[in-house]
């Protein structure tokens, strides 16, 4: 089954509503189209969703960056699945590395959240990948299985079929620094491996699996041309709107 290829955008804490806006009209006005063979999303911060949901192209999904697991009640601070939902947003990442090292969100907090996202009508895009040391370990296999396996435990083989995950070393992000996209490609394609061996084929061959880390439009072509690879989730080369548009352009001619 041939699947789409998906740019998600993670603008991280980046970007008040004016921004956010301005980021919109840019790529709704711009010269050069957003190519209609690939899907789109930005993960905006959650005080731009609102704002954004009217303002982006209809192409482009709205995107959360987290969702905490419960449905409501005394948990200050936090903002609910169903909340995001209600505004309109399609996609949450979930255990993003940032999450994972800065909050100390455990793989059981990960897995009740991507749960929490499908059970509220929308799509968790799962963050998946080693850090430096547990690549110097030879362990990157062993961590990403563990945190697929984890993370996707409680979904069935329907609702993975749907899911997103971005396989982003931890070491790569934000740092410049990139695996080869052969490199990438085999990381994933062990990845797809152990989602068929948990919930079947027709789940392993839907899902798309995404690589993410230091993605630019100069290197995203490289990655884009693996089979196994099914786009890219972009932090900081997505903020800007013409670099956004450079990121689709390259991908959808590397998706052809
Ligand atoms: P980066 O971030 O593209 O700025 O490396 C990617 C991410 O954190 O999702």
């Amino acid at each position: 089954m041939a699947r789409r290829k998906f740019l998600m955008g993670n603008w991280k804490m980046y970007k008040t509503v004016g921004e956010a806006l301005a980021f919109a009209t840019a790529i709704s006005e711009s010269k050069t189209p957003l190519p209609e063979s690939i899907d789109y999303a930005v993960a905006a911060p959650f005080t731009a969703l609102y704002a954004l949901r009217s303002a982006l192209p209809e192409n482009v999904l709205l995107g959360a960056q987290n969702a905490y697991f419960e449905q409501e009640g005394a948990f200050t601070g936090e903002v609910s699945a169903r909340m995001l939902a209600d505004v309109g947003v399609k996609y949450v990442i979930v255990g993003h590395s940032e999450r994972r090292h800065v909050f100390d969100e455990s793989d059981e907090w990960i897995r009740k959240k991507v749960h929490a996202v499908v059970q509220a009508g929308m799509l968790p895009v799962l963050c998946v990948g080693e850090d430096l040391r547990q690549r110097e370990l030879n362990h990157t296999l062993r961590v990403c299985e563990r945190q697929t396996l984890s993370g996707l435990a409680e979904l069935t083989p329907e609702q993975v079929a749907s899911s997103v995950i971005a396989y982003e070393p931890v070491w790569a992000i934000g740092s410049g620094q990139t695996p080869s996209p052969d490199d990438a490609e085999g990381v994933i394609r062990s990845i797809r491996h152990v989602v068929e061996q948990e919930k079947g084929s027709v789940a392993a061959n839907s899902i798309r699996i995404l690589y993410g880390g230091s993605v630019k439009p100069g290197n995203i072509a490289g990655f884009m041309q693996q089979v196994n690879i099914d786009g890219s989730l972009v932090g900081g080369a997505s903020l800007d709107p013409a670099s956004f548009v450079d990121l689709a352009v390259a991908t959808a001619g590397a998706a052809q």
